[in-house]
């Protein structure tokens, strides 16, 4: 029998989480309960038979999954209020950035399953990329939490001391990946395309050459042989871009965006 989700906290992940887990059909409207304080912005979920409440204790209480996804300041406060309803059955996974398994523990004092989930933004779209790791899970338990996350997206398991590479790699690689992108929709029009059409062909050719290498499991630079003739336009345009310092500025940027995460 499915397993009854609480989702704490129905913002922009709590409710994609929902959509997902509903779109998919590994949730029934009735297995999910979502909380929030104002719930009126969950009235399409309510019309769709999934139960909205502001009672966080309560929601944990008639559930035996419990997705915590409010902002990181507020995790003391509702992991407090709902410790006592924490009961060794239940599952917890909190998708809130930068919250440790250990402060949670602390927050909690019982010896239940613990889990850290990092998504990004494409969860919107059923298309994440999401990180977990676990305290305390038996084997079952974690296939169950890596099947609900795989409703919406990929899912890979890492160690907690991953997270927050996890964090730059997957969450602020969308934004890296935005920004190439619109350098390539600026450089089309430059080259004669109206933005529309240079958005469109940007896009689609990033997702295409994207599931060139899911899909065939290559690495890039097999299918970039495939597209460079000798003396041909694409590796003069390649060999400049790294010349400019591509490759170069794009580790830069990452290892800048980890160190900011690990130091703050
Ligand atoms: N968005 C992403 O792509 C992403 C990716 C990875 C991780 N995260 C993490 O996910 C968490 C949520 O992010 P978000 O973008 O979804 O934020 P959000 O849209 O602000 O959602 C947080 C929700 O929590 C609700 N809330 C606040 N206090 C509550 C309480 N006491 N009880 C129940 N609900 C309460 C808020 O609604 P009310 O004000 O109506 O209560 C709000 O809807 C954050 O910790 C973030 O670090 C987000």
């Amino acid at each position: 029998m499915a397993k009854k989700i609480a989702i704490i906290g129905g913002g922009n992940l709590g409710t994609a989480i929902a959509e997902g887990l509903l779109k998919s059909k590994f949730s029934k409207p009735s297995d999910i309960i979502i909380t929030k304080r104002n719930t009126a912005t969950l009235k399409t979920f309510k019309e769709k038979g999934v139960e909205v409440t502001d009672d966080n204790a309560v929601a944990v209480k008639k559930s035996e999954v419990i997705i915590l996804a409010v902002k990181p300041f507020q995790v003391g406060e509702v992991l407090g209020g709902i410790s006592k309803e924490l009961t060794k059955d239940k599952i917890l996974i909190s998708v809130v950035t930068g919250v440790l398994i250990n402060e949670m523990e602390t927050i909690v004092k019982k010896n239940i399953s613990y889990f850290r989930a990092m998504p990004n933004t494409a969860i919107a779209i059923q298309e994440s990329m999401t990180c977990i790791c676990s305290k305390d899970a038996d084997a079952a338990t974690n296939k169950y939490v890596n099947d609900l996350f795989s409703t919406v997206g990929k899912v890979v398991s890492i160690d907690e001391k991953l997270m927050e590479a996890a964090t730059i790699l997957a969450a602020c690689g969308t934004a890296y990946a935005m920004r190439y992108i619109r350098a390539n929709i600026q450089g089309g029009i430059e080259i004669g395309f109206d933005a529309a059409t240079a958005s469109l062909i940007a896009a689609q050719t990033v997702k295409g050459a994207a599931e060139l290498l899911l899909q065939k499991g290559t690495h890039p630079e097999q299918e970039i042989d495939k597209v460079t003739t000798p003396k041909g336009c694409t590796i003069a345009g390649l060999n400049e871009m790294e010349h400019r310092g591509f490759s170069s500025s794009l580790i830069r940027g990452v290892v800048a965006s980890y160190k900011k995460i690990a130091k703050d």
